[in-house]
């Protein structure tokens, strides 16, 4: 079974792409490269010992697309080609519109083209704003999303209700991914930002290794035990290997499926903070600085959708995610350029 995993060189499609090598499946990567390296692909076969076929392009090249489907008949698109910066999507809407929105209209156009109907997307916790009620479940309400990085997967996803309504032959998993971090346990492949990381797991890391001074953490005053901000974070290999559960489902022909993929633990910044001086031996320096923007106090989901629908439940805890992002860290100081 042929699986064309756009976005496949970045953190979350790379390990991804070892989740379904190792489950039997085939893979082509399509990325344009514009936010990750090769060498993450050639890591991927490393620990698989598999191959892949990557062909480098951007889905917001028509032609390109309709060439990559005429040479392969895929059985399901996984789209993970996207733009993912919540801070620069403020300074630059259009530019993530339109990647975002018109990369996935491009996709299913093609894929309707060359009737392939099963699609997977990359959606985010941020759909559900600033929830009234927590643990949310996939009945939350969704809305208010509170940058344009956050709106377009609101968007996309309604795309994809209105398409599945008007054609119902599509099958489609919306994935609501909470707080993704940690690293393949052979820190052969992980979370390479460039610049000043904006998320937590990244930035601590790179205070870690000498490369930022220390790590300010965004408010104490929030009403929360620690006072600070409480999010779901869900190994980077579990969130893999839910794209093959997701996947397996769509070939039973379901319609459209919403899941929310997290652990169903709210973990604070300073449980964060600890699960990382854990892996260190030492403490790591930081400051207590304002509020983000845009930041809301809590969100962490249910887990019996997933369960029960899909048999997915993460098995790995903070603590083996702050292990396995330091260690991809430490053995790669400078990510994939070393
Ligand atoms: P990433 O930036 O590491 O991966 C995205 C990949 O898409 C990169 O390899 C990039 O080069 C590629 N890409 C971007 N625009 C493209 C285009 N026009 N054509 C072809 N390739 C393109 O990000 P990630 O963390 O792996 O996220 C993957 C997906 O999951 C994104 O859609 C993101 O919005 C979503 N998501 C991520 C998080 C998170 O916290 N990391 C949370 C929720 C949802
Ligand atoms: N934080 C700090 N200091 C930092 C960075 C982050 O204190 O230097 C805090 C934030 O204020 C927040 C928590 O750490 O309380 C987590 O922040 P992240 O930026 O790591 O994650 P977010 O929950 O803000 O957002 C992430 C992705 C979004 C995605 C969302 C839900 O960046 O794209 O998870 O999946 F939508």
């Amino acid at each position: 079974m042929k699986i064309l995993v756009t976005g496949g060189a970045g953190y979350i499609g790379s390990h991804t792409c070892v989740e379904l090598l190792n489950n039997g499946f085939e893979v082509v990567v399509y990325d344009n490269l514009s936010n990750s390296k090769e060498e993450a692909l050639t890591r991927v076969k490393k620990i698989t010992g598999k191959d892949l076929i990557f062909v480098k392009g951007d889905v917001l090249d028509v032609k390109a697309l309709d060439k990559l489907f005429n040479e392969h008949k895929f059985d399901c698109v996984i789209n993970f080609a996207g733009l993912k910066a919540v801070g620069e999507s403020v300074k630059k809407p259009l530019e993530y519109y339109h990647n975002n929105i018109t990369g996935a209209i491009n996709l299913l156009e093609v894929m309707k083209k060359y009737e392939c109907y099963n699609f997977i997307f990359s959606s985010s916790a941020t759909v559900y704003g600033d929830p009234e009620v927590v643990p949310v479940d996939e009945n939350s309400k969704i809305g208010g999303t509170t940058n344009p990085y956050g709106t377009t997967k609101l968007f996309i996803e309604q795309i994809l209700k209105d398409l599945h309504y008007a054609e119902p032959k599509f099958n489609i998993a919306i994935l609501r991914y909470f707080n993704p971090i940690g690293a393949h346990p052979t820190g052969l492949i992980g979370e390479d930002p460039n610049g000043i990381p904006n998320n937590l797991a990244p930035y601590i890391t790179q205070v870690m290794i000498g490369k930022r001074e220390k790590l300010t953490i965004f408010g104490n005053d929030y009403e929360t035990p620690d006072g600070t901000c409480i999010r779901d974070y869900i190994h980077v290999c579990d969130l893999a290997y839910g794209h093959v559960c997701a996947l397996r489902k769509l070939l039973e022909n379901p319609g459209l499926v919403i899941y929310n993929l997290g652990t169903g633990t709210g973990s604070s910044v300073f449980d964060v903070l600890h699960a990382f001086e854990k892996a260190y031996g030492k403490e790591i320096p930081y400051v207590i600085g304002n509020r983000r923007a845009g930041d809301i106090a809590v969100n962490f989901t249910k887990v019996d959708k997933a369960l029960n629908e899909i048999n997915f439940k993460a098995k790995y805890d903070i603590n083996d995610m702050a292990r396995d992002q330091w260690n991809w860290q430490a053995k790669n100081q400078n990510g994939y350029e070393n």
